[in-house]
């Protein structure tokens, strides 16, 4: 029996994620990306919206991300493990659906290692594109892994971010980073301390990988003016800034709720004062209103509506059958409440064949 079209589901498997990409550009993905996380940031309260379901080991965390706009649902599976790097393993792989709410039935499956971090990296534009202060040039990349080139170069399609300023604790990420980012007009500095790296940037992107508090950025290192993306803190325990930069910082976050278990703010009090990100886009809430004097900080840790957003995103690009191919991945029998002897009567077929 072939699969019925009902049964076939567009599957995006990596190889077919880069194609696209490729294809169409980093910079335009992420651009793209970004409006859509936009759009939906300002139609935000309508979302289902729960903290992340996180299962915790001693070697890192494997997670499940799931919302819904009452049209469609989507969830993401995510790991996060900073000791497989060493391992010649990802820190970071995922992989989601989209889904009909009025079915149940999945529209999509995707490979979201990558669109992960094209996400990421439009949501931290966003979020730049709102707080930095203005004519900011110049960012510092802290953490030059996996995350970092997407990223720069979301700042710079963005945002407009000419300079970007590299340091990693390993040389080698720098190395790397830098190699990959040559031609992409953006000027390219490696440093070789933290310090060095923010000299004359207003915006810092710590995209770190450990699992401890670290503390990648101590107090007398920020002056004021800056804009911080903090994104490498996303989990108890995991944070990349030390806490009096926090205090100083007027705080911005996607969900207060997982922010306050992941997010730099576990640092502080459960009443310290933040703002949502979606309230700054509605104009409901301030966003930067000193170019001089303010430190804004988006405490990042990645929310379900982003990656919903990138994988209507792509569900849209994939919607006229290019970039992916079908799954027979929904049970369809001729009666739907035949289930049992549709799979007797492939019995029968597969005896005769
Ligand atoms: N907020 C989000 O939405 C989001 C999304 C994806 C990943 N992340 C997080 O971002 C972080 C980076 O992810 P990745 O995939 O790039 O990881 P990665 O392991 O590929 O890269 C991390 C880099 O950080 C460097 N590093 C570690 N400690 C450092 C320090 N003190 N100073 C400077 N560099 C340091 C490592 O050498 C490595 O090159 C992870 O912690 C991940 O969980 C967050």
């Amino acid at each position: 029996m072939s699969a019925s079209d009902l049964a076939l589901i567009p599957f995006v498997s990596v190889q077919n994620m880069m194609r696209l990409i490729l294809e169409i550009g980093t910079e335009t993905c992420i651009a793209e990306i970004e409006t859509y996380l936009e759009e939906d940031f300002r139609r935000w309260p309508l979302f289902d919206k729960t903290p992340r379901v996180a299962s915790h080991s001693h070697e890192g965390v494997i997670e499940l991300m799931p919302t819904s706009d009452g049209i469609e649902y989507g969830f993401k599976y995510v790991n996060g493990h900073p000791k497989n790097m060493k391992d010649g393993l990802q820190t970071v792989t995922a992989f989601g659906v989209l889904a009909s709410v009025d079915t149940g039935y999945p529209l999509l499956f995707a490979e979201m290692t990558i669109l992960t971090a094209l996400r990421t990296a439009a949501t931290s534009a966003l979020a730049t594109k709102y707080l930095a202060p203005k004519g900011a040039t110049t960012m510092a990349m802290i953490g030059n892994g996996a995350q970092a080139e997407f990223q720069a170069l979301a700042l710079k399609t963005v945002c407009g971010i000419g300079t970007v300023r590299l340091f990693d604790v390993d040389p080698k990420a720098t190395e790397k980073c830098a190699r990959n980012l040559a031609g992409s007009g953006m000027t390219v500095i490696k440093c070789a301390t933290p310090e060095e790296a923010i000299l004359g940037a207003q915006i810092i992107t710590t995209c770190t990988a450990d699992k401890k508090n670290a503390t990648v950025l101590s107090d007398n290192m920020v002056g004021a003016g800056v804009h911080i993306n903090g994104i490498g803190g996303d989990c108890p325990g995991k944070t990349e800034l030390h806490r009096d930069i926090v205090m100083r910082s007027d705080v911005f976050v996607e969900y207060p709720e997982q922010t306050r278990i992941e997010g730099e703010i576990q640092q502080m009090p459960e009443d310290f004062p933040i703002t949502e990100l979606w309230q700054v886009m509605t104009g409901d809430k301030p966003g930067r209103t000193d170019d001089a004097q303010q430190i804004t900080l988006f405490d990042g840790v990645g929310f379900a509506i982003e990656d919903f957003s990138a994988l209507r995103w792509l569900r849209d690009k994939v919607s006229q059958g290019r970039f992916c191919h079908m799954l027979d991945m929904v049970a369809d029998p001729d009666d739907p409440r035949d289930l049992f002897g549709m799979v007797q009567r492939e019995r029968e077929r597969m005896s005769t064949a």
